[in-house]
């Protein structure tokens, strides 16, 4: 049984997780927000379905994590966030929404699959890969939600691991500056890439060779794997645009 649920699948990164499954004849279940570009060549794969959820909704939350609880899927990768630049002053809508897209649905969906391991009694052969961010010692004045969210999560995995075990192993692989983001200029993006000690950040091959590295290695529970040239060691403050 080789099934994998990725979130935020269509895009960036996503994609390359989900090409890296597709290779390696895995059933794949790519969750998706908005439309993805390449739809057709996604549903011409017979092993690949798509599952459309906006996870600022717990109704979309609840019906990602019942269609785990029912599938046979046996590999989760909380792959979905959004970079929020917060209102400083006031706790709105827009704040709850990065809580619920960067945390709850990664946590929510993690139980899905402890359930779901529950029922087939089937030891280690569940896991979660929560796909993080190496800037642990990073303070920001534009994008706190988006830190904090991801610090919980680290939190999570850690907590997870052994909460879920002996039936889930539970891990994470925090990266550097992988591929760009639109609102970044070549320039800034090439620039905070090497601000890392290492003078490099990663690149998307690390990214997969790490989840490889973890899915074939299953004794490794509550481990993050911090691609990113050593950046979660480092204090340096950079802004991200
Ligand atoms: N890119 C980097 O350099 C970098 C660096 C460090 C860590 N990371 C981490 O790596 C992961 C992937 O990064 P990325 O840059 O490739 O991400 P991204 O493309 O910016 O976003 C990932 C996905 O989030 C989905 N999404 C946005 N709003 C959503 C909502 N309301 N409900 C459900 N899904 C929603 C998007 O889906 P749609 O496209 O379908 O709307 C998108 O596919 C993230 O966890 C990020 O924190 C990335």
């Amino acid at each position: 049984m080789r099934h994998v649920c990725i979130t935020g699948s269509t895009s960036k990164l996503g994609t390359s997780i989900a090409d890296f499954f597709v290779k390696n004849a895995w059933n794949v279940t790519m969750h998706y927000h908005s439309s993805p570009k390449n739809l057709d060549t996604y549903l011409s794969n017979s092993n690949t379905r798509l599952i459309r959820g906006d996870l600022r909704k717990h109704k979309d939350i609840n019906m990602l994590s019942e269609l785990i609880h029912k599938s046979d899927i046996n590999l989760l990768i909380n792959n979905v966030s959004i970079l929020y630049s917060a209102e400083k002053k006031k706790i709105d809508k827009k704040f709850v929404d990065v809580l619920n897209v960067n945390y709850v649905a990664a946590c929510a969906l993690t139980k899905a699959i402890y359930e779901h391991s529950i029922q087939h009694n089937n030891m280690r052969t569940f896991h979660v890969i929560n796909i993080l961010d190496s800037e642990l010692c990073f303070t920001s004045d534009t994008l706190t939600e988006y830190y904090v969210t991801k610090h919980a999560l680290y939190r999570y995995t850690l907590e997870a691991a052994l909460c879920f075990a002996p039936h889930v192993r539970v891990n994470g692989v925090a990266l550097g500056p992988t591929i760009r983001n639109e609102n970044q200029s070549e320039e800034h993006f090439k620039k905070i890439s090497e601000a890392a000690p290492l003078n490099y950040s990663n690149e998307v091959s690390e990214v997969l060779a790490a989840l490889n590295f973890l899915i074939n290695s299953g004794s490794i529970t509550g481990e993050i794997i911090h691609l990113g040239g050593g950046r979660h060691l480092s204090n340096k403050v950079m802004s991200f645009f």
